[in-house]
């Protein structure tokens, strides 16, 4: 016989609680906002507040997702961390933060994606599915996985949140070259970097004059002036599509 416990429970057992969702606001600000933002409003991570969810609406698949992180994602699993019993108090915080009334997103997706692939030439640097270049971040899932206000901003103001794992490698040989590329490898002896151009480079220490990591962008900060403000908001709305079963809510 299964004892009760081994599987979790499907209806959460603080719901419209609202002691419990006060605990889980404190759990969730310590664990949580710095990827969700400290109101849940999303930042590097989804907002929460939105009241839909990729990962489904029931307060069950809100708390599987918080159990088992988001797999190939940077969201943690929190079986150990947190457990079954402030899973669900952090459950039913984000259920009092939810705001129901859905924004729509603004701009227009197909109008979006031509631009994209177009005017702002983002492939160069992005993929998305199996089309696009590869020093940028492959964005096949962006609209899942970040929130609209990241988008946004890293279209915008490129150096407000580098994406973990992209800072620009700088490197001058003796004879006085400059190359630079996005970080693919680095320790104390080496720098591993790829150009725009696609090109792989490995180099070690004592074989360069200068060897420099900086956290800061490769990707142009012109977009902001590029683009009209509708033409950020269609880029977005874009970005916001993909990853999302029907393309965005
Ligand atoms: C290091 C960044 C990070 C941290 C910390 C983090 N998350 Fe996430 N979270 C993400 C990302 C990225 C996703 C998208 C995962 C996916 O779609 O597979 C996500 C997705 C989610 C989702 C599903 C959203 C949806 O629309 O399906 C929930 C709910 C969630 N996180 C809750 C939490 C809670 C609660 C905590 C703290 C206990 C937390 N997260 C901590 C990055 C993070
Ligand atoms: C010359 C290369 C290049 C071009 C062109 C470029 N990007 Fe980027 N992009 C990058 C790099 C490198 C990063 C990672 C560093 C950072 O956070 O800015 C990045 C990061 C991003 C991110 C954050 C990804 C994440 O998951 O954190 C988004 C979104 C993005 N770019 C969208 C765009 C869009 C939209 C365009 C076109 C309007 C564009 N990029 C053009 C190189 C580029």
């Amino acid at each position: 016989m299964l004892a009760s416990g081994l599987a979790p429970a499907q209806e959460n057992p603080f719901k419209n609680d609202p002691q419990a969702a006060e605990a889980g606001r404190g759990i969730f600000r310590i664990y949580c906002s710095p990827c969700h933002g400290i109101k849940a409003e999303g930042g590097r991570g989804p907002d929460l507040t939105r009241g839909v969810y990729n990962a489904g609406d029931k307060d069950a698949d809100l708390h599987r997702m918080i159990r088992e992180g988001g797999a190939g994602t940077e969201m943690p699993s929190y079986s150990v961390s947190l457990g079954e019993e402030n899973i669900w108090r952090v459950v039913a915080y984000i259920r009092s933060v939810a705001r129901r009334d859905v924004e729509p997103v603004r701009g227009d997706r197909a109008a979006g994606e031509k631009l994209f692939w177009g005017k702002g030439a983002c492939g160069q640097c992005h993929r998305v599915g199996t089309r696009g270049g590869r020093m940028g971040p492959d964005l096949s899932l962006a609209g899942r996985i970040r929130s609209l206000k990241y988008l946004r901003e890293a279209v915008v103001d490129v150096n407000a949140d580098i994406t973990p794992g992209y800072p620009t490698i700088s490197v001058v040989t003796r004879d006085g070259k400059k190359l630079t590329g996005v970080q693919r490898g680095f320790d104390n002896f080496s720098a591993q970097f790829m150009d725009v151009q696609e090109s792989f480079y490995s180099f070690l220490k004592g074989d360069v004059a200068t060897m420099t990591r900086e956290f800061k962008s490769l990707m142009p900060d012109t977009y902001g002036k590029l683009f009209t403000p509708a033409e950020l908001d269609d880029v977005v709305a874009y970005l916001h599509s993909l990853g999302r079963q029907g393309g965005g809510r």
